[in-house]
């Protein structure tokens, strides 16, 4: 017998219904997933993972083969959170065809509940494209991490004219069938007006708690990417340190030979 078979998973549309913010963070393994999966109603498997496991220096060469595996291994991790998985870059823009493809690949090969991909007005089609043939799809708008070059990095949007486009880009993800939608790293006036404009759930990361939920990097609220902490991220543990604590105290009982001891070892002579 399965042992999945008590646990209703949320789906998009369950989630959709919350009556509650949507609590949400990023996972890329099993083990990462089983330790979040009671407390969040969406595991994101994002494309973060290129900076966060691999250290790239972006998400742009994270390929659909990759997000399948890392999919696949937090489905298999999780129970009850709904699971969504990053759509990377290059492998959905072409065509709404092209992006069909890899979407379908990635829901029949992992399991997961729903895609996510980045972009507002420009990619309205390809996400009506995607719901119509029975993908479920969370939009993703403001700082687009895939866009970072065209953003002039890692920023804060929103500013001046650029709200006027985010707030069409959040209609119009909204219009064409998108169940949710990512905002990321927006001013607090434009994250709010969003939010209350739709009625679609927003998911905020860096865009003020106007929006409907929240979703961070793992890594980043677990103080276990020293790499870069970006402003709206709260370290709510700080792991980092407690596993450089950790290793050092290993290495000095491998060195001074305190370990393995006796309870670790099995017919050691015991010490007279
Ligand atoms: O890739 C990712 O982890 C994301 C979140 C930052 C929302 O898209």
């Amino acid at each position: 017998m399965s042992r999945h078979q008590t646990v209703k998973r949320h789906t998009p549309r369950s989630l959709a219904a919350l009556d509650a913010p949507i609590v949400s963070l990023t996972a890329y393994t099993a083990p990462m997933a089983r330790l979040l999966d009671a407390h969040c109603d969406l595991l994101l498997v994002g494309d973060s993972l290129g900076m966060v496991v691999y250290g790239m220096d972006s998400t742009l060469a994270v390929t659909p083969e990759i997000m399948i595996a890392h999919g696949q291994a937090v489905v298999r991790g999780s129970q009850q959170a709904c699971v969504a998985v990053d759509m990377p870059f290059g492998s959905y823009q072409e065509s709404p065809q092209q992006a069909f493809r890899v979407a379908a690949q990635i829901m029949a090969q992992t399991g997961a509940g729903c895609v996510k991909l980045e972009g507002g007005q420009e990619m309205a089609e390809t996400i009506q494209f995607l719901v119509q043939r029975g993908i479920p799809v969370v939009g993703h708008i403001g700082l687009k991490p895939q866009a970072v070059h065209a953003h002039g990095g890692f920023r804060t949007v929103g500013r001046g004219d650029e709200a006027e486009q985010i707030l069409a880009d959040a209609r119009a993800v909204q219009d064409a069938g998108a169940w949710a939608v990512v905002i990321e790293s927006t001013m607090e006036p434009l994250s709010r007006k969003i939010s209350e404009i739709l009625h679609i759930p927003t998911i905020g990361i860096g865009a003020s708690p106007a929006c409907g939920g929240q979703v961070l990097v793992t890594e980043d609220m677990l103080g276990l990417f020293p790499d870069f902490t970006p402003r709206f991220v709260r370290k709510f543990a700080d792991l980092g340190k407690e596993v450089e604590q950790a290793a050092a105290a290993y290495a000095q009982a491998v060195r001074n030979r305190s370990f393995p001891g006796p309870a670790e070892c099995v017919g050691m002579p015991e010490k007279k």
